[in-house]
């Protein structure tokens, strides 16, 4: 323990990040840019020669940055796994996506475990960074990489520690996010605190990596029921004629006690439609089956129906077609300014759109092009004779630098998911 803790203060340690997606590339380069040497391993190789190249996929990361570690040899991108074994430290950031609903895959976890296993030289500290349920660490990676007598705490450490990054948020990169760890031994904590210390200022060790693991879980499900729950008031709001942005923002001046969620399409991305269902499922497995999560993934889901109907009532009364009416959404990521399509809410309401026939077309900045199940679109020239064209302009998604003003003024109906024009009022414009 004792050399790595060397090699860590020393900046020494090498490093090696499996996966470089939204979680790995950043952590990756906040390592690469205080001096460690950091190889970067992705088994898909479109994705490493993409960085290679300098051609970023990622808002978070800066291309020129990248370039820059590179060429120093701070940093290095490779699908072959094989250079696990020349470093000191294991990232795991992989994809833990769900089975089926309320099923989680682990096989990402499980193959990196695998190479890990294969690679692995004595004295390696594993730190696993993907969301999972509580007990995945201890449960499942332990016994495995000590299979043929390799001894934890002896020959090797290892700690989970969530990664809480907010993909496009500018303010909290992942340095700037508090890190929680969770060691399988005192050791495997203190070399991981030490090791993240070098990149993030405040580190918070908890007791075990279940306990980390069920902090990733607590916050995502948090969030999960919360939006959930404002959807369902903004449905109740609009039964009432009350403007339910309103309401947050009067609810908003409590200094202590409420929290501002807003309403939506539904969620989207890699963890909140998926993350609490982690836990879900492991709850059930100790016999507690949580109402609140699946209450709050169902209401969730069901939010591009109701937005369905809503756009259908509308259409209704303002004497547009209902039967093939020409629908332009507007925004199609799961989140604002990132350029990240999965379980984005947008799709399925296309899906929905489509399924009734109805003539649809989609503008995104980010999104040049998109394929749902067996359609393609292109994303269209946000110009006047569009928004003329189409019945209704529905702003699923908000991004910076789009035209709004130009939205409202040339098309006949604007139907308004994000709350683009507040406080606005015009015969055509609808808001959640
Ligand atoms: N995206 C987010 O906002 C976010 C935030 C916090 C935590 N997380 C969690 O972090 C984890 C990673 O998420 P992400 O968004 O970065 O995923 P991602 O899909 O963007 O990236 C994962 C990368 O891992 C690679 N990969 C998969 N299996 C591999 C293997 N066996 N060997 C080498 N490379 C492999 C894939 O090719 C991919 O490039 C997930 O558990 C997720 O829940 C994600």
């Amino acid at each position: 323990m004792k050399e790595l803790k060397q090699k860590i203060i020393s900046k020494k340690a090498k490093i090696g990040v499996i996966g470089l997606g939204y979680v790995g590339l950043p952590l990756a380069i906040s390592f690469a840019r205080v001096g460690f040497s950091v190889f970067g391993l992705d088994k898909n190789v479109a994705r490493v020669k993409r960085i290679k190249q300098g051609r970023n996929y990622n808002e978070d990361v800066s291309i020129q940055e990248i370039s820059k570690l590179l060429k120093k040899k701070k940093f290095s991108v490779s699908s072959d796994l094989s250079l696990l074994s020349k470093v000191d430290v294991i990232f795991i950031c992989v994809p833990t996506p769900l089975k089926r609903k309320y099923t989680p895959d682990i096989s990402y976890i499980l193959s990196s475990v695998k190479t890990i296993k294969e690679y692995i030289k004595k004295g390696t500290l594993v730190i696993l960074e993907s969301t999972t349920y509580p007990g995945t660490t201890e449960e499942l990676i332990l016994p495995k990489l000590q299979q043929g007598g390799f001894k934890a705490g002896k020959d090797f450490y290892l700690a989970f520690s969530p990664e809480r990054i907010d993909p496009g948020n500018k303010k909290y990169p992942v340095t700037k996010i508090p890190k929680i760890v969770g060691g399988i031994d005192k050791a495997s904590g203190v070399l991981s605190k030490e090791l993240y210390k070098k990149i993030i200022k405040s580190v918070h060790v908890v007791s075990s990596p279940k306990a980390a693991e069920m902090v990733k879980l607590l916050e995502n499900s948090f969030r999960l029921v919360n939006i959930s729950w404002i959807n369902e008031v903004a449905m109740m709001c609009h039964k009432m004629n009350v403007d339910i942005w309103e309401v947050i923002e009067g609810a908003k001046t409590k200094p202590f006690g409420f929290m501002p969620f807003y309403p939506s399409l539904g969620v989207g991305g890699h963890c909140i439609p998926d993350d609490p269902l982690y836990l879900y499922w492991k709850a059930k497995h100790h016999g507690v089956s949580s109402k609140f999560i699946k209450l709050s993934a169902d209401t969730n889901d069901k939010v591009p129906e109701y937005v369905l109907h809503r756009l259908k009532a509308f259409l209704k009364k303002n004497k547009r077609p209902c039967e093939k009416a020409k629908i332009l959404v507007v925004g199609v990521t799961y989140k604002k300014d990132v350029k990240d399509l999965r379980r984005s809410p947008a799709l399925k309401f296309l899906e929905l759109l489509k399924k009734e026939k109805y003539k649809v077309s989609y503008f995104d900045p980010l999104i040049p092009y998109l394929e749902i199940g067996s359609f393609h679109l292109k994303s269209i020239k946000l110009n006047e004779k569009m928004l003329k064209s189409a019945d209704c302009v529905i702003i699923a998604t908000q991004h910076t630098g789009v035209d709004y003003k130009k939205i409202l003024l040339n098309s006949n109906f604007v139907f308004d998911l994000c709350n683009v024009y507040k406080g606005k009022r015009s015969p055509k414009l609808m808001t959640l």
